[in-house]
């Protein structure tokens, strides 16, 4: 099993613990995991500090002017082992984790420039398989080729719940409401915006989450991981 190197994506809406199952999968079968969000909000935290107009407007023309400049990687923390992301070398995975990014961020991704750098870089990761990827176009874009592809759903109630946890403990001031407004909000726009719209490909698997435990799914996807393998 260890030399049939897969490529495996993970798409979905917002907060329906992609990261986590990403992350699981990577560990189990020795892969690479590429959160590919954390880059969206990467350059999401430029163009705060950057091209800002005010709260939820950034200057897109100075966003494309600046993109050569915003350079992105990941290094694994030899604490955790988890990979975290750099933006023009400064490790920025606590703040872009915050909400006031994620409130920007999908409109920033919707930039067509963008995504053009950012799939580029992602292609470029994947190019010897053994990957684990997750995002929003991660099946239908970035690698239409992948031999597994998943898509996880579960209601907006229990995805905005499972985030509001996470940002409390880890000391944001944030109401569920506002969590709960925002991810039905990055869902709205990441579905319709013009380019790589998020969206199922037609040949990946459905998973919805919202009454399944963590060890559940885990073991409901290896399951279907180990069978794709065996197959090549
Ligand atoms: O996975 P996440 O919630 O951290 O992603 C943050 C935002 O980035 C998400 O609302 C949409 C955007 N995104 C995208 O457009 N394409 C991807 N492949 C990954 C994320």
């Amino acid at each position: 099993m260890a030399n049939k190197k897969i490529i495996i994506a993970i798409d979905g809406y917002s907060s329906t613990g992609k990261s986590t199952v990403a992350r699981q999968l990577a560990k189990a079968l020795g892969y690479i995991y590429v959160d590919t969000g954390a880059m969206y909000r990467a350059v999401t935290l430029f163009a705060m500090r950057k091209c800002f107009v005010d709260a939820t407007h950034f200057n897109k023309e100075a966003l494309e002017r600046f993109l050569p400049f915003i350079h992105i990687h990941f290094e694994v923390n030899t604490k955790t082992g988890i990979a975290e992301v750099y933006l023009n070398n400064e490790n920025v995975e606590k703040e872009i984790r915050k909400l006031e990014v994620s409130k920007l961020v999908s409109p920033v991704a919707a930039v067509s420039v963008v995504r053009r750098k950012l799939v580029e870089q992602q292609q470029l990761m994947g190019k010897d398989k053994g990957i684990v990827m997750d995002g929003r176009d991660i099946g239908t874009v970035v690698f239409p080729e992948a031999e597994l592809k998943l898509f996880m759903t579960a209601t907006a109630k229990d995805r905005a719940e499972r985030r509001y946890n996470e940002l409390i403990e880890r000391g944001d001031k944030v109401t569920y409401e506002d969590v709960l407004k925002n991810v039905v909000n990055r869902d709205h726009i990441d579905s319709t915006r013009k380019d790589s719209p998020l969206r199922k490909a037609d040949d990946a698997i459905m998973i919805d989450n919202s009454n399944l435990t963590l060890e559940e799914q885990f073991e409901q996807i290896m399951k279907i991981t180990k069978d794709i393998i065996s197959k090549m």
